[in-house]
């Protein structure tokens, strides 16, 4: 790229991921009937209508108002549509918009917003730089797609989402797991110009030598684990995930259950057979660490995963994703929603890393032992409520994203948090060990 010919790229990359957002945006809420958008499917969730104007709300905030300095369209809805003044189980009480208002709202603020992108210089320090204000609000609108997708997958009723199955190329089956050698990588970035602020800055970071899965967990090892009465021995869970599992009776992954010698599961509201062969689902951070001690084994840490994902030992670099620096394809990685499902464990080898780790970027999230904290030289940007209040042993990181993750939110660098009980969120795990 051209220096003269960046500040037009950016907006042009700018304008397709907003414009990307929205159509899964829609696509998400079109099919949904009126009552379904306002209903709560879950307490854990939001009603979709909620997250649909809270799309438009962030986006105005951001955009129109911090970046243009425009006022508020509708300043008396603002505090509705903040997530920090209202849980998500109250949201449903709350005078919200309805579905035909909140898309007029969005797309209101939207056509705004690419006025605002024609005419603004894509440069300088801050918001503006690289465009990173236009990239962080695409990130925001695609998290909520993939949270939304969390709700239908909760949801009961008839299914109202379709999406072929995956079939990528398997390859040859690769090693069960290789050795990451010891010493110093690079981990987080200062370079990639839509990173948010918890993935920054580069720093280097030590590890020692170890194992790790080429493959995630897959649901047949899982059955194996619970087969072997998992559930029931203390010897392998934390003390808070053995209580949880004790009070809420949770002897399968979320959304399984036994029939006639068989595991079944639901997904988007169809009932189906367990496939043994795809990487396990909906654990919880307590189940993903019971499994892993089972097998005689753990979680990799934060750190272990990044160096698995980025460092080539060839060239002693980290890269933007396991197969180098070139953006996602479908031949890379299972992203963005085109399949409402894992691959089969061991899939695209062309995404692997140079040590033959697959599907390190989507399918599932991954679980890793590391609480969620800043890195050396950590600065809150745009917000402290994106990253910093949630910093602290209360949340465990995941990496690598899901099916459900645009590729806009999703690199080597990118990191997850939730709470360790958390199952409904779309994720799985791979283990490792010392070498
Ligand atoms: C990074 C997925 C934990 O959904 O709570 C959305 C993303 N932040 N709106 C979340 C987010 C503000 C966040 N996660
Ligand atoms: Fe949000």
């Amino acid at each position: 790229m051209t220096t003269a010919s960046r500040p037009e790229a950016l907006r042009e990359r700018a304008l397709a991921a907003l414009t990307a957002a929205r159509a899964r945006t829609a696509a998400l809420t079109d099919p949904v009937s009126e009552p379904d958008l306002t209903a709560q499917h879950s307490p854990l969730m939001s009603p979709l209508v909620w997250d649909l104007a809270h799309i438009g709300n962030q986006e105005e905030l951001w955009l129109l108002r911090n970046v243009a300095g425009q006022e508020f369209l509708r300043p008396d809805i603002n505090s509705l549509y903040d997530a920090f003044e209202h849980p998500r189980s109250e949201r449903p009480k709350l005078p919200l918009l309805g579905p035909r208002e909140a898309r007029r709202y969005a797309a209101d603020v939207r056509g705004r917003v690419f006025d605002l992108l024609e005419r603004t210089p894509l440069e300088g320090s801050g918001l503006l730089d690289d465009g990173f204000a236009f990239g962080m609000i695409a990130q925001h609108e695609q998290q909520h797609d993939e949270t939304m997708l969390i709700t239908h997958q909760l949801r009961r009723g008839a299914p109202v989402l379709s999406a072929p199955d995956p079939d990528p190329p398997l390859g040859p089956p690769p090693a069960a797991e290789v050795l990451v050698p010891g010493g110093p990588f690079t981990m987080g970035t200062s370079a990639e110009p839509w990173s948010l602020d918890n993935e920054r800055p580069a720093h280097t970071r030590e590890t020692a030598a170890f194992w790790i899965d080429t493959v995630p967990v897959t649901n047949a090892a899982y059955e194996a684990f619970i087969a072997d009465g998992g559930y029931g021995e203390r010897r392998w869970w934390a003390a808070e995930g053995w209580e949880q599992i004790r009070a809420h009776e949770i002897e399968a992954p979320l959304f399984w259950r036994r029939e006639a010698g068989q595991w079944l599961r639901r997904r988007f509201g169809v009932t189906e057979p367990v496939p043994g062969d795809e990487p396990v689902l909906h654990v919880s951070w307590y189940e993903a660490d019971a499994y892993a001690r089972w097998a005689g084994r753990r979680l990799p840490s934060e750190e272990e995963w990044e160096k698995a994902a980025r460092f080539d030992p060839a060239s002693g670099r980290s890269t933007r994703y396991p197969w180098g620096d070139a953006d996602p394809t479908p031949a890379h990685a299972n992203l963005g929603q085109r399949h409402l499902r894992p691959a089969r464990a061991g899939s695209y080898p062309a995404g692997a890393s140079p040590l033959g780790v697959r599907q390190l970027i989507g399918d599932v999230w991954e679980w890793t032992s590391s609480d969620f904290l800043p890195y050396p030289g950590f600065r809150a940007f745009p917000y402290r409520e994106y990253s910093e209040v949630f910093f602290g042993p209360g949340h465990k990181v995941l990496r690598g994203g899901s099916f459900a993750v645009d590729e806009v939110a999703c690199r080597g660098t990118f990191r997850n948090w939730d709470l360790p009980v958390r199952r409904q969120i779309f994720s799985g795990f791979r283990t490792a060990r010392d070498a």
